[in-house]
């Protein structure tokens, strides 16, 4: 094992100061020495990193400068001043990034950072569902390639799938490729929804009688669960939003105890911003966000691995999709 640098570890003190209560002493004394060349990379490279919310809280608190939900990251991604931009997430988070900033270098530490969502339909089934469904716009999660953006009319994250919905103005869309994320969509607009069978295979695990479990073992609980969550999920929690509407819930409303039924990670950097609520922790761990650590973000940083390139002809059509979704 390398040696910790007490340099490093002076220099990443107030860093760690954020964070102790959810990462312990002995435990930072192994990231400072990535936390410190990471921070130092950044600063010589006019680098900025983006760190969707189920980064790990030294990621997330430790090096991200823009940290938040797919649609804030999209957002964000628009107004970035920097030459780099490493994305600490997904690869289709990496590949909107791009598609955003097609003149920037934009790094994923981990190419095989996937998404169950994203793998679960390909550019030739856009075109199938076209052909079953004329007439019938198209609404693509982010959580997709961009060759599936790219066959779609409109992309959608979990925090706007409603609104961007209901702004079509038809009765009948095609939602792509969510299958529980149409249904809770479903249930909330007059819109007919025609899904695809994708899953996320980190909210799929949690069911009804989870619910039920906490709330019979931790009274008052408060649960949030992700729109990602099988619908009877769902319907028994007492909030459903995206990431970044489950933080501000937690923010806004100061349960005394929370449960939210997503990704793992979550819960130590909400934890992070609101020391007086107490978090019950059952969560299912995504392990495509996980291949993303400290050690690749500094590794990217150094060597340009790996640049996120997309066919230009793709990229401007599946550009369009994103700009529409932005736009709204
Ligand atoms: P949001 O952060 O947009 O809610 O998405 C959750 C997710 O599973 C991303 O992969
Ligand atoms: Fe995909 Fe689910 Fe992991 Fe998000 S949590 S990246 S939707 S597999």
């Amino acid at each position: 094992m390398a040696a910790i640098s007490s340099g490093a570890l002076a220099r990443t003190a107030p860093l760690y100061d954020r964070v102790k209560r959810v990462i312990p002493e002995f435990e930072w004394a192994t990231f400072a020495d990535d936390v410190d060349a990471i921070l130092d990379l950044k600063r010589k490279r006019n680098a900025v990193v983006l760190a969707h919310n189920y980064q790990t809280p030294e990621i997330f608190h430790g090096v991200a400068d823009i940290v938040g939900d797919s649609l804030a990251l999209a957002r964000e991604a628009t107004k970035v001043d920097a030459d780099v931009i490493v994305l600490a997430g997904v690869h289709f988070m990496a590949e909107t990034a791009k598609l955003l900033n097609p003149e920037k270098t934009v790094l994923i530490p981990d190419l095989k950072a996937g998404c169950s969502l994203a793998e679960s339909i390909t550019a030739a089934d856009v075109r199938l569902m076209r052909e079953r469904y004329p007439g019938a716009p198209i609404v693509t999660y982010v959580n997709t390639s961009a060759a599936v953006k790219a066959e779609s009319d409109i992309c959608c994250t979990s925090g706007n799938a409603l609104a961007i919905v209901q702004s079509l103005g038809v009765e009948h869309v095609i939602m792509l490729p969510d299958e529980y994320l149409a249904q809770n969509i479903a249930a909330q607009t007059k819109v007919k929804i025609t899904a695809w069978k994708g899953r996320c295979e980190v909210h799929e695990l949690f069911n009804a009688e989870d619910v039920r479990q906490l709330r019979e073992n931790h009274p008052g609980v408060t649960i949030l669960a992700h729109p990602e969550c099988p619908p009877e999920v769902v319907a028994e929690a007492d909030f459903s939003g995206s990431t970044a509407a489950m933080s501000g819930f937690v923010g806004k409303e100061h349960p005394a105890r929370v449960v939210l039924l997503t990704e793992c990670s979550m819960s130590d950097n909400v934890a992070v911003l609101h020391p007086d609520v107490e978090f019950i922790r059952p969560c299912n761990l995504c392990p495509h966000m996980k291949r993303i650590t400290l050690k690749n973000i500094r590794h990217a940083l150094e060597t340009n691995e790996h640049e996120v390139t997309i066919d230009p002809e793709i990229a401007e059509r599946a550009r369009r999709s994103v700009e529409r979704m932005l736009a709204l």
